[in-house]
């Protein structure tokens, strides 16, 4: 397969770029130009196209020809940098073409999720903040996942619990609802959410899904897992 990463250059990027190529797939990566040498170790192992994520001719070069496209949904800046990124992609990704994006809890698809108090909090309050020091703009995440769901593409949104860095502990188990009690622990690996987005290139049950995923060995997926 030939797999596109969008934000290829942060945390979870580089574990996708290594998972994919783990695969076998062939990968294109796209980070910053100030960012491409976080991707060395990968020298001569992946294409890199540099630029910003949100620039269509940027995310038209790259996608070319990509039987799937991995995506990093970071709302940074106050310029719709989430928004403009999800666009580009859903216009030029080759018709057919598995796209899976990466977003928080906070997201929700059909409203019904049931959030903890603590992450209520952490959006009431970080939210307003971040966006006033014109660091983060959450609602540019919310609005990019709005266009996903609406998009006839062959998308996954991929909601991540909080993370921890470790070694692998297997593939997530995921929910449709945050507040289901699977989910209850809230922790997931970072390099286990990049395994959960490189194996939905290749799980057509996803497509249309928006799963919210927490560690297969978290004590609330051991008490509630049903396989
Ligand atoms: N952090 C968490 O606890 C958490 C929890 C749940 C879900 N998630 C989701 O997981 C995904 C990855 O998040 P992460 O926190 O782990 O971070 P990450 O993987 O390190 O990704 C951060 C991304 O933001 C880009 N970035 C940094 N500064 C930027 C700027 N000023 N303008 C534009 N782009 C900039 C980075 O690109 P460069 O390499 O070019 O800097 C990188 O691609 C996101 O979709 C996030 O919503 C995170």
């Amino acid at each position: 397969m030939r797999v596109c990463i969008v934000g290829a250059s942060g945390k979870l990027g580089k574990y996708m770029v290594q998972h994919a190529l783990d695969r076998g797939h062939e990968v294109v990566g796209v980070c910053r130009e100030e960012s491409v040498g976080k991707l060395d170790a990968y020298k001569g192992r992946i294409t890199v196209v540099a630029g910003p994520t949100s620039d269509r001719d940027v995310i038209e070069q790259a996608v070319a020809g990509c039987d799937g496209v991995l995506v990093v949904l970071v709302p940074r800046g106050v310029h719709g940098y989430s928004t403009g990124t999800a666009q580009a992609v859903l216009d030029h990704a080759p018709p057919g073409a598995r796209i899976v994006f990466s977003c928080g809890w906070h997201i929700t698809r059909d409203g019904k999720d049931v959030y903890p108090w603590k992450l209520r909090a952490v959006v009431k309050v970080f939210g307003p903040v971040a966006r006033l020091a014109r660091f983060a703009d959450l609602d540019d995440q919310v609005e990019a996942c709005r266009r996903v769901f609406a998009s006839d593409t062959r998308w996954t949104v991929v909601r991540g619990s909080d993370l921890e860095e470790g070694p692998s502990q297997g593939l997530p188990v995921w929910s449709r609802h945050v507040g289901d009690p699977i989910l209850e622990s809230n922790i997931t690996r970072r390099v286990d959410f990049a395994l959960f987005m490189v194996d939905a290139l290749e799980n057509d049950a996803l497509v249309h899904e928006a799963p919210a995923i927490v560690s297969r060995q978290s004590p609330s997926a051991l008490a509630h897992a049903t396989v």
